[in-house]
């Protein structure tokens, strides 16, 4: 008899990676991020931390959402939300870009910094310009003290619990979480979406963690495309609107930790000069859950499908339609358009993971890659 006992493997609480792990945290993640923020009987998003009032944000003009890496794919999520329910406009931008630029900033400008770790040093120096140049600041992150969350004049903790694997997954969809609690809330207050709608979101809100958990459920067909086309050296991803959002952050996930050459395309966009890569047997994963846009996505995948991609569709259940012109499809569970982003990255993250290890990848600690970029 031999105890066995090392600390990593306790840590991974019986997952082989932290990422899988990480990603299976989701559903809890998700629900401590919303908890104490969503009125129980789903009629306001409450939030404690900021009490804001119409006044205060009808003084701004502009919104910057300014982050690194995946947080930076959830800040574009989030000016979806903010110009759909609270109607400002919203510049989203890379940090490192940001700082460099010389932004128009002024006292009538929020900046949402968005960052894991509160560490990122290119985060961070885009808060300090935008407080230099007398912007209002708000940060949303998920370490607790960190030199960010002290730099911000007012915080929005994800309650995303510690996040080990250098690809981020719960972060992320906590992030998308508080984008939307903070759309919804200051919807709210500027009155732009109805008592109706609004009991209308938060309910399906308030579905998300189950949903997730759902999604987690049949891992089978996601092992099986990883093992086929895991070995492909390029894959595209595409989508419009918030599903173009999506696929970025799935691509993202893809490069990071199988390194395989992957890039997300705003499906419309197509035409323009990715289609010329699109030869017999690409795999292309496209994702269709957007109504307003939906046949026009369509008619962007029939594109591809008539140069012999091998497409993979990411779809609500409730659509009988997409499987009738791909290869494969995914489905996840069904809820409103604008929070479908949380559930269609699930598959796409597990994805990440499967082709990673059929690649023999160090999931966790990619080549070349660190969880925390603190140096320039
Ligand atoms: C690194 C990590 C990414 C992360 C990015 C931003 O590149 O590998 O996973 O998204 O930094 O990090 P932050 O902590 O600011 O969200």
């Amino acid at each position: 008899f031999e105890v066995n006992w090392n600390a990593e493997a306790a840590e991974k609480g019986g997952y082989e990676h932290f990422m899988l792990k990480e990603i299976h945290e989701q559903p809890k993640a998700v629900r401590e991020t919303m908890s104490a923020r969503v009125a129980k009987d789903h009629s306001a998003i409450i939030m404690e931390e900021l009490k804001w009032n119409k006044e205060y944000l009808d003084s701004f003009q502009k919104i910057f959402v300014v982050a690194c890496g995946t947080a930076y794919n959830a800040a574009l999520v989030g000016k979806y939300y903010i110009e759909k329910l609270v109607r400002i406009p919203v510049e989203v931008d890379i940090a490192s870009e940001f700082r460099y630029r010389s932004p128009i900033i002024d006292d009538r400008t929020l900046t949402i910094v968005v960052s894991q770790s509160g560490e990122t040093s290119d985060t961070l120096a885009a808060l300090k310009e935008s407080k230099r140049l007398g912007a209002k600041t708000l940060a949303i992150t998920n370490v607790v003290g960190s030199s960010i969350a002290r730099e911000a004049d007012q915080v929005i903790y994800t309650w995303a619990g510690p996040e080990i694997a250098v690809a981020s997954t719960k972060a992320y969809t906590t992030q998308l979480i508080t984008m939307f609690m903070l759309a919804m809330y200051m919807a709210g207050i500027k009155g732009t979406v109805t008592p109706e709608r609004t009991k209308e979101l938060l309910t399906q809100l308030h579905q998300i963690p189950a949903q997730i958990s759902e999604t987690l459920e049949d891992v089978e067909p996601i092992k099986t495309f990883a093992k086929e086309y895991g070995f492909n050296e390029d894959v595209f991803f595409i989508g419009r609107s918030l599903d173009y959002a999506v696929a970025l952050e799935g691509s993202l996930k893809l490069k990071e930790i199988s390194y395989i050459h992957a890039e997300a395309y705003a499906a419309g966009e197509l035409k323009h000069g990715t289609l010329a890569l699109i030869i017999e047997g690409v795999p292309v994963i496209a994702l269709a859950t957007q109504k307003n846009v939906y046949e026009k996505t369509l008619s962007n995948i029939k594109e591809v499908k008539a140069r012999d991609a091998v497409v993979i569709g990411i779809a609500s259940a409730n659509d009988s339609e997409l499987e009738k012109y791909v290869d494969h499809v995914i489905k996840v569970p069904e809820t409103d358009e604008l929070l479908i982003p949380i559930l269609t990255v699930v598959p796409l993250q597990l994805l990440a993971y499967y082709a990673a290890i059929t690649r023999q990848c160090d999931v966790d600690k990619p080549r070349n890659l660190a969880k925390s970029v603190t140096v320039e």
